[in-house]
């Protein structure tokens, strides 16, 4: 039985390597287990013990650098002490420990009034230093770590993990533990779509809880880069909530003013090798709008010598060959892509498709206004399109692929699964899909990916 598996596993391997070095794109036939995407239960999350015990601990980067890190946390009442984060680089003396009073918001939705939301922005950290940090005071204290980044700089290693459309049912927890028995994880990158609260009556906003408590065990460890999707939205004019991004602004900070933008839901950090760029598919972009602006004097400051590897988030896919979702990303494509391939953004990552999907270098600038078609063709200057929605949430597997497979797509499969990237020096990085019903190590799909701007050459089929 094993054996059998394992000798699959190497023919699909072979298979898929022959057919990258082919071009011909490849729609996995790979039978998955039929698997219930059943939202797991808010008990399953109760709040942790103690008096006003924090909890829904999650961390970002705070600033621009990598230099500082926003924390993030819940507590029922606002008591003295509750918004103070200590902490302090591991293995010194504790009493040289520092302090950081958080802000502290509510919001009210409909019925629901949150807990006490804090963020505390940790600045003037060392680079590449592991931290402990602390929050609650006497029996109901918690304590975390993190790893902060190397310093900034064109051959940093580094490895991110990349997950979208997470949701909270089993599948989702599936997916998390996938990707946190893999050692190799510096940091996630969250293509958008986080806790599916509003898939019930009123938006549930306690799902927002229990989804902070679900992610707790990787989120309050390693920073999560968030994009907002469009279940981040939560506008209801139904039930009178009309400030559209309400629960999750008030809960996910991000550190936008760090690259001078004006709003939360588009920004940029620089982590080791890598320069990211987040951006709102449910925001306005067209020319004129704050968030067009914005991106198009960003791009102007990436410089490659520093951080080569320059990586685009957005939540709708703007190369998408599934039914569900198709051509929902066409009018953001058409507005950035000739941008993305201008400045040889190497990897572009969406979601929102509940599927995986990878692209070959292509683009579509030009139309021939003649015949009003327009294909898209080979582009070593262009980016990979990576969907990657495929977190397992309660909406399930959009399992409905567009047939003939359009030659833009390199590989396609209606499974659950995350990715790694594992940034190896300025020219390589080694990019891998893991479905679900494999353990870590399993490779569902893989590409040396070289940089664009260092290595502008044909990225390669990892070879076993
Ligand atoms: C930590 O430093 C303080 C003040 O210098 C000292 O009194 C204490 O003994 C030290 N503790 C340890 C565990 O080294
Ligand atoms: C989630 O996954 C973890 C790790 O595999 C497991 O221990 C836990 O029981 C799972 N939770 C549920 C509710 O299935
Ligand atoms: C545009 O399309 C028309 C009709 O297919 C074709 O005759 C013409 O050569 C095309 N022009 C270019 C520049 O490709
Ligand atoms: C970069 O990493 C790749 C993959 O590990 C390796 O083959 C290559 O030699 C490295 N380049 C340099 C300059 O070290
Ligand atoms: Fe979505």
């Amino acid at each position: 039985m094993k054996l059998n598996h394992l000798a699959l596993f190497f023919s699909l391997v072979v298979f898929l390597t022959i057919s990258v070095v082919s071009h011909a794109g490849v729609t996995s036939s790979y039978v998955r287990v039929a698997e219930p995407s059943e939202e797991m239960a808010l008990e399953v999350f109760p709040p942790p013990s103690g008096y006003n015990a924090p909890e829904q601990v999650h961390i970002t980067q705070g600033d621009h650098n990598g230099r500082a890190m926003i924390i993030s946390w819940v507590t029922p009442v606002n008591d003295d002490g509750s918004n103070i984060v200590n902490y302090w680089v591991a293995g010194t003396n504790e009493t040289t420990k520092l302090s950081v009073e958080a802000s502290t918001t509510s919001y009210r939705y409909f019925d629901y009034t949150s807990g006490f939301l804090h963020h505390a922005t940790i600045k003037g950290l060392e680079y590449d230093t592991k931290y402990f940090y602390e929050l609650g005071s006497g029996r109901s204290t918690r304590q975390f770590n993190f790893m902060t980044p190397p310093k900034v700089g064109p051959d940093v290693p580094y490895t991110f993990g990349i997950i979208g459309d997470l949701g909270q049912t089993y599948a989702s927890n599936q997916t998390l533990a996938n990707y946190m028995s893999n050692p190799k994880g510096q940091a996630v990158l969250m293509v958008g779509d986080l806790s599916y609260a509003d898939d019930h009556p009123n938006h549930d906003q306690r799902k927002w809880d229990s989804y902070g408590r679900f992610v707790e065990p990787s989120a309050a460890y390693q920073p999560w880069i968030w994009a907002a999707g469009n279940h981040e939205i939560d506008y209801d004019a139904n039930i009178g909530e009309t400030q559209a991004f309400k629960p999750y602004m008030n809960r996910y900070n991000v550190p936008y003013k760090a690259s001078q933008s004006t709003s939360p839901l588009w920004y940029s950090i620089k982590r080791a090798s890598a320069y990211i760029i987040v951006l709102s598919s449910y925001s306005a972009f067209d020319k004129y709008t704050p968030q067009n602006s914005w991106l198009e004097s960003e791009l102007k400051k990436v410089n490659r010598e520093e951080t080569p590897w320059l990586f685009v988030l957005v939540h709708a896919p703007w190369y998408n060959s599934n039914n569900y979702h198709y051509m929902e990303g066409e009018s953001m494509r058409v507005t950035f892509e000739p941008w993305c391939v201008e400045n040889k953004v190497d990897i572009v990552f969406a979601g929102h498709v509940h599927a995986y999907e990878r692209s070959e270098r292509v683009s579509n600038i030009k139309y021939n206004i003649t015949d009003g078609l327009s294909y898209p063709v080979k582009n070593p200057s262009a980016p990979i399109y990576i969907t990657i929605g495929d977190g397992g949430n309660i909406e399930g597997i959009a399992n409905d692929f567009t047939y003939p497979q359009p030659s833009y797509s390199a590989y396609r499969e209606a499974s659950f699964g995350h990715a790694m990237l594992e940034i190896k020096n300025r020219t390589h990085a080694l990019y891998t899909w893991h479905r679900n019903q494999d353990n870590e190590p399993v490779v569902a799909d893989s590409l040396w990916v070289k940089n664009r701007h260092f290595l502008p050459e044909e990225d390669e089929a990892v070879s076993v």
